[in-house]
């Protein structure tokens, strides 16, 4: 079970660039987080704000993009993944942390039945015979809750639904027994329903193994319901984090406000990024101060000039901002 003590993961000012033929745009921007084991943690923002290019790095999957490290440390089990020799890397990589994505259909290949590619999958990480691997398949499509496992193992991809899917590209995430799951909008192409399902097996797959969850979502409703701790991410930055109770009875920054107001009612439909006003700024577009003040209904003298820091505004909650919200907002 979790020690859930353990603290798996500290990223440490970390920041990004991407290579541009005008030189190099900063993506993230001395971004520090940390991440215990038996955690969820919550990384909202909406689209450009950075999350996957900060996933893709714990994961050392840059490599071959244009975007480049600048500064930083991602310590996992307090080793500098950004430092060690390649091999012990990649180990780690493998073996004690996975990632699943957004649209499951493009990482299953389409010609080969489920059952072997989670084999497959479970031998990359283990040397176990094909039988030894084919019960373990089993037992992992078992873990995520398919119906009739035995049978889906000889299914094709195209023959499940997208919530079956993300189940088998979970089962496989879990194949070599991770200590960090990094799940990056793991259920934005599902409807709601199975989205609910699906969350709900995480979080349960979290309790049974004491793994450490970073969960990634535009949709601060997902990350409520499923993260102890949040945090809120604007172009490249944090601009709030705190555990999720306080977030939500005591957020302080404009930004959380307002993905906090742009969440659906249930019955309601309506474009939520619409919500806010404005759109999140262009990489490439020169912004002094404060990124959000172009939006911010709060702003005032300095916002569009001196960048606020990220101050500790109460024990674990850190907000960006000169004139943070009072707190019964
Ligand atoms: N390979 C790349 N080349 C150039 N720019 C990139 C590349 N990958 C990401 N970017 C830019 O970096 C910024 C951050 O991208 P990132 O994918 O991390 O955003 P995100 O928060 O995950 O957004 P979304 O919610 O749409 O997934 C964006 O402005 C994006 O356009
Ligand atoms: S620093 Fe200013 S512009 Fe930025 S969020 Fe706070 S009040 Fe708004
Ligand atoms: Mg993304």
């Amino acid at each position: 079970m979790a020690n859930r003590s353990e603290r798996l993961l500290d990223m440490r000012g970390l920041t990004l660039a991407v290579a541009t033929g005008e030189g190099l745009l900063t993506v993230v921007e001395d971004l520090s987080l940390t991440l215990d084991a038996g955690e969820t943690l919550g990384i909202v923002g909406e689209s450009g704000c950075g999350k996957s290019l900060t996933s893709l790095a714990i994961m050392g999957l840059l490599e071959g993009t244009p975007v480049r490290v600048l500064a930083g440390e991602i310590l996992f089990q307090g080793r500098d993944l950004l430092r060690l020799p390649a091999r012990e890397r990649r180990a780690i990589m493998g073996n004690e942390m996975s990632m699943i994505f957004q649209e499951p259909m493009t990482s299953l290949n389409p010609v080969y039945r489920i059952g072997d590619q989670i084999v497959e999958t479970i031998r990359e990480h283990r040397k176990i015979s094909k039988s030894a691997a084919r019960q373990r398949a089993l037992e992992l499509l078992t873990m995520v809750r398919i119906p009739d496992p035995a049978g889906r193992l000889d299914s094709y991809p195209h023959q499940l639904s997208g919530g079956q899917r993300q189940r088998v590209m979970i089962a496989m995430a879990l194949a070599g027994s991770p200590r960090l799951l990094i799940a990056d909008e793991p259920t934005t192409a599902l409807d709601v329903t199975v989205q609910a399902q699906i969350l709900k097996l995480i979080v349960d797959l979290q309790a049974e193994t004491g793994m450490g969850v970073m969960l990634i979502s535009h949709d601060l409703g997902v990350i409520a319901e499923t993260c102890d701790r949040i945090a809120v991410m604007y172009r490249g930055r944090v601009v709030e984090s705190a555990a999720s109770a306080e977030l939500f009875s005591a957020m302080r920054h404009p930004y959380t406000r307002g993905l906090l107001d742009s969440i659906p009612e249930a019955d309601e439909d309506v474009d939520r990024l619409t919500a806010i006003p404005g759109r999140v700024p262009m990489l490439d577009e020169a912004l002094a101060g404060c990124a959000f003040h172009p939006r911010c209904t709060r702003a005032g003298k300095g916002c569009d000039e001196v960048v606020p820091g990220l101050d500790m505004i109460a024990p674990s909650h850190l907000v960006r901002c000169h004139y943070p919200l009072e707190q019964d907002a």
